[in-house]
């Protein structure tokens, strides 16, 4: 729908049943949808119906109706239930300055054209509505009542919750009203605005610095549909690769190959999972991207070879300036190709960061983009397994903090752009060409790369870390609000340095962030140069034996989270969740954001203070059990929980089972041939999902995957476990299964599987009954009936 307000255009367009596009072009602005987040998609809109009114048009879905008041121009969205969101402020609606140059919208690489001015649409604010989302943020989950600035920046040192916007920027905020959830992502790699009723509690504003303003509304009604529709938009987490999901070791910086090689060899002595470790800048010759230092590193093939042997991947810094030196020939290569950012005048732009003087890839550049991805061979040529893209907001020193400056020019191939209209997409530009290099370099295996920056859609490239934060005890809490935002932003394969990066960890606080940490997707212990020291071994026991065994725990549970990234890869549901994702009509949820969902199955409450053994704990509804103790309970409720260090408060849902395998000391899919499934009766019932694939490589693509339901079904005297028949033609190494019932105060008295008696193994001590299956064969269902005592 094409309508014409003035010199304006305004256009609403259904996307799907659940998904309107809204584009507003004032003073006479050509239509143009070209975005860095939207990925191509044509899904089926169904019917839509288009109705008449006096001086109002309504556009009918089968899932939503957008309402468009034609005297004043306004814009409404209800659901098939009549419900309204999303609609525009009464009195303000949108709006925009009234066009005539000025110094700061001139276009000056276009002469004659000028940028726009800033354009905001108000929309009313509902009395229940709560806005979470909105990226990478400090602070609460709820964002109500709050300011968003959407610029990419490397903040500075020990930022707070105060600081408002960090390294990534995704102009999405997904609404929870009463049970009911929507969403508005606003598509702009310019500065973006939103204040969330902070100026007015009866109204939100959303707001790009420039040019046009185009906004997508989801119509969910659920928390899951609005991400799932998010993600078709902007793209899917690509699956990783397994190795990936093990623990990553890093330091600002290991310096020489004896240092590395000697960390590995303690992790494996000291019997701490590891299975990657990521090398800093000072690997690199005077700080220059893709080289070696000679001295430090004079065989990283043979270096690299013989870490792979013990089980290590190594993953290797890129940063985005390039040292300006005759002698180095990337620099020199760019500068000829003519593929950096350029001033106004027409020279290569230019400031300061690690190498001294550098100048910047012009991602927006296609032609840039390949040839950077060309140049991770150097790389890949010597061992290493994933890339490290940092730096790239893109951050400079002079001045101190700052990006880059507005008029830096994107040549673009053609498509010149200011920097101010992609600067935050820079940093996603950047992990777009590493991600198609490799896949060109290494088309067999799957990428791994993680990105410090990134723009809506970076999820389609990168994993997000995020960034330089503090070894406080402040840092360790705020980690929490952040990845479940980021999650709910279609980042869900996300972590923050576990220990902290600047300031000093001390035991406890190192052993308390592990606890949590080894539930994050991406899990990464990493700190800054002149701190002390933070492997999981350096402040002693009790904490390097809390460290061990939490890091065998994330180890024992890959195959429960490698399920999640298959969720995840299909419909954007991210590994870290809040309460509300599985309770949205809860309201108690909204403000909870001290405890977490890993996936639906387990309940992390960690322990964020000093000193502290307990917390209290918001039990959703529903039947839970405390993971070590198998105490039982029944939700909702509000309860104390014990924490003492080494056992953090995780709660297992009821007939949900985990999948577990035996620790190891590294990743190795194949270290065994058996599947424990670990399960909490309790009447009721409820279903797992269980993924298996050859870990890397593509070929789950044509069908080479197992996925499979766990369904734990209780009723009256009889617990029911059925494992479904499988999808996909992935034979697993782990044809043999173990189920795990817990909290089992008496032995059954016989087992069955499909009609047969089988024997089973009752310990009353852990009121545990364990049950050993032969064989989960293909295509075969297997049906487990256990009676318990009358
Ligand atoms: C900044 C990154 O955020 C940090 O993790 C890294 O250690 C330093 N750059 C040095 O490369």
């Amino acid at each position: 729908m094409c309508l014409r307000a003035g010199s304006a255009t305004i256009e609403v367009t259904v996307l799907a049943p659940d998904l309107f596009r809204v584009g507003i072009f004032p003073d006479g602005r050509t239509v143009n949808y070209y975005s860095e987040a939207v990925v191509e998609r044509n899904w089926d809109t169904g019917v839509v119906r288009i109705e008449e009114g006096d001086e109002q048009l309504t556009i009918i879905t089968a899932e939503a109706s957008a309402h468009i008041a034609l005297n004043t121009l306004r814009l409404s969205f209800s659901d098939k239930h009549g419900r309204i969101f999303a609609a525009d402020d009464p009195e303000l609606g949108m709006g925009w300055f009234p066009e005539s140059p000025t110094e700061k919208n001139v276009d000056m690489v276009n002469p004659g054209a000028i940028l726009g001015t800033p354009v905001r649409v108000y929309k009313q604010h509902l009395p229940g509505e709560h806005y979470f989302g909105c990226g990478e943020r400090t602070g609460d989950l709820d964002k109500t009542g709050s300011h968003q600035l959407f610029w990419n920046i490397d903040p500075p040192r020990g930022h707070t919750a105060l600081q408002n916007n960090l390294y990534v920027s995704i102009p999405f905020t997904l609404v929870l009203d009463d049970g009911r959830a929507w969403g508005l992502f606003l598509d702009s790699t310019g500065q973006v605005e939103f204040d969330l009723a902070r100026e007015d509690h009866e109204r939100s504003w959303f707001e790009v610095a420039h040019g046009d303003l185009v906004y997508y509304v989801f119509c969910g009604p659920t928390p899951r549909e609005v991400v799932a529709r998010y993600t078709d938009l902007t793209g899917h987490t690509p699956l990783p690769p397994f190795w990936s999901l093990g623990n990553g070791q890093s330091r600002f910086s290991y310096e020489t190959a004896e240092e590395v090689r000697s960390l590995a060899r303690t992790f494996r002595e000291r019997d701490i999972p590891c299975d990657t470790i990521y090398l800093d800048i000072d690997t690199l010759d005077g700080y220059r991207v893709f080289t070696w230092d000679q001295t430090r590193f004079p065989d990283p093939a043979g270096l690299f070879a013989e870490l792979r042997d013990l089980g290590f991947h190594i993953v290797s810094i890129v940063d985005a300036g390039v040292k300006v030196d005759e002698q180095f020939s990337i620099y020199t290569e760019g500068r000829e190709r003519d593929l950096y950012c350029k001033t106004v005048q027409g020279t290569d732009y230019e400031n300061a960061v690690w190498p001294g003087v550098c100048v910047f890839p012009d991602f927006t550049n296609p032609e840039a983009r390949r040839w950077w991805g060309e140049k991770h061979q150097a790389l890949l040529g010597v061992g290493v397994a994933g890339i490290w893209s940092d730096m790239n907001e893109p951050a400079l020193f002079i001045p101190l903090n700052s990006t880059m400056p507005a008029e830096v020019v994107h040549p673009g191939g053609g498509r010149t752009r200011l920097h101010l209209q992609v600067h935050n997409a820079y940093g996603s530009l950047m992990v777009q060409s590493a991600r198609e290099g490799l896949l060109q370099l290494r088309p067999e295996q799957r990428p791994f790369i993680i990105t410090r920056a990134g723009y809506a859609g970076v999820q389609r490239h990168a994993l997000v870390w995020t960034g330089d934060n503090s070894s406080t005890w402040e840092h360790l809490a705020l980690s929490l609000p952040q990845l479940q935002n980021l999650g709910l932003s279609g980042v869900s394969w996300c972590g923050v340095d576990i220990g902290g990066f600047y300031g000093d960890a001390t035991g406890e606080l190192m052993a308390r962030w592990t606890e949590l940490g080894i539930f994050q997707a991406f899990c990464r212990n990493h700190s800054e140069k002149q701190t002390l020291r933070q492997e999981p071994w350096v402040f002693g026991e009790p904490y390097e034996s809390v460290c061990r065994e939490m890091l065998k725990l994330r180890q024992r549970l890959l195959p429960y989270l490698y399920s999640l990234f298959d969720e995840a890869h299909r419909t954007g549901a991210p590994v870290l969740r809040p309460l509300f994702w599985a309770y949205p009509a809860d309201t108690t949820t909204y403000a909870l954001d001290d405890q977490v969902l890993y996936g639906d199955t387990l309940l992390i409450a960690p322990i964020l203070r000093p000193g502290h053994e307990y917390r209290s704990v918001y039990i959703p509804a529903g039947t839970w059990f405390h993971y070590w103790s198998g105490e039982r309970i029944d939700g909702p409720a509000h309860i104390l929980a014990h924490a003492p260090l080494g056992q953090p408060a995780l709660y297992v849902r009821a007939n949900t089972a985990l999948p577990l395998w035996p620790a190891t000391s590294y990743v190795d899919p194949a270290a065994s041939d058996l599947l424990t499934l670990l399960l909490f009766p309790a009447e009721g019932s409820g279903q797992a999902m269980l993924y298996e694939d050859a870990g890397d490589g593509y070929e789950y693509q044509q069908g080479v995957y197992a996925r499979r339901t766990i369904t734990c079904a209780v009723e009256a005297n009889e617990i029911r476990v059925s494992i479904s028949a499988q999808e996909g033609s992935f034979v697993s190494p782990r044809q043999r299964a173990r189920v795990e019932l817990h909290a089992m105060s008496t032995s059954p008295q016989s087992v069955r599987i499909d009609e047969q008696e089988v024997a089973w193994q009752y310990h009353p001590d852990q009121r545990c009954v364990v049950l050993d299956l032969p064989a989960i064969a293909d295509e075969q269902e297997l049906v487990l009936c256990l009676e318990k005592e009358a």
